[in-house]
């Protein structure tokens, strides 16, 4: 059963999707109560984590990546994103993080060049191996990855997932063993935690790059 659903069809770029809704994608409300649950676990992640260069992949328009810069004071942030669009909003709202267009599954970076790489309501539009293989390549040696995403409650219903072009959310198992098999060692998982303590379908995902 699971190698039949595992037939997965080809990708279709969300970009044009994101480019259309990006000038209402900052709307209080929905930034407040859908994207900004999870980029707060990033950032106490990273807090104290001392990291100097970060990059947040599938930035969107750029609200994570912008606090990064503020809140830790990161010498370098990129803000990396597939969609011109949401881009655009986040160049709008700072000049002080270096944003580029790049796909998750080849960054725009070179090896070895960040201690970070975080991502949040992103990831399930990813493709999980060739991102998390990219995500590895670009982290120095010792380097986290911090992943939030929206799980699938079972491989079943991950499978069908696939079965469609996008998003293909991964169970909270296939994430860990996504990590471990691009190399990623120490790696921990636990809820995001939203107001009202609402049970919620996402979870932080934290792998090392070995030193
Ligand atoms: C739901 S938004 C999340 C944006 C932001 N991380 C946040 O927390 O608000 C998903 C973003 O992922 C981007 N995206 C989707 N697939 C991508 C890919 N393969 N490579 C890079 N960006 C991608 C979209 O363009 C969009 O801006």
């Amino acid at each position: 059963m699971a190698s039949r659903l595992s037939i997965s069809r080809p990708r279709r770029s969300v970009a044009p999707l994101f480019d259309r809704i990006a000038r209402f994608y900052d709307a209080d409300v929905i930034q407040r109560l859908g994207y900004k649950p999870p980029q707060d676990e990033v950032v106490l992640e990273l807090r104290g984590a001392g990291s100097r260069r970060i990059v947040d992949v599938g930035c969107g328009t750029g609200v994570l990546a912008s606090r990064l810069k503020e809140e830790l004071g990161a010498e370098v942030v990129y803000g990396i994103d597939a969609s011109e669009g949401m881009l655009g909003q986040a160049k709008a709202r700072s000049s002080d993080v270096d944003w580029r267009r790049g796909l998750a599954e080849q960054l725009p970076l070179p090896d070895d060049s960040v201690d970070a790489v975080v991502s949040t309501t992103a990831f399930h539009f990813f493709d999980r191996p060739k991102a998390l293989a990219e995500f590895y390549r670009v982290l120095a040696s010792g380097g986290r990855a911090v992943v939030v995403t929206t799980l699938a409650p079972t491989r079943l219903i991950s499978q069908l997932s696939r079965l469609g072009n996008i998003p293909q959310a991964p169970t909270r198992h296939e994430m860990r063993e996504s990590f471990a098999r691009a190399g990623f060692e120490s790696v921990t998982q636990h809820r995001v935690q939203r107001p009202l303590n609402l049970p919620t379908p996402e979870v932080v995902t934290v792998g090392f790059r070995p030193a």
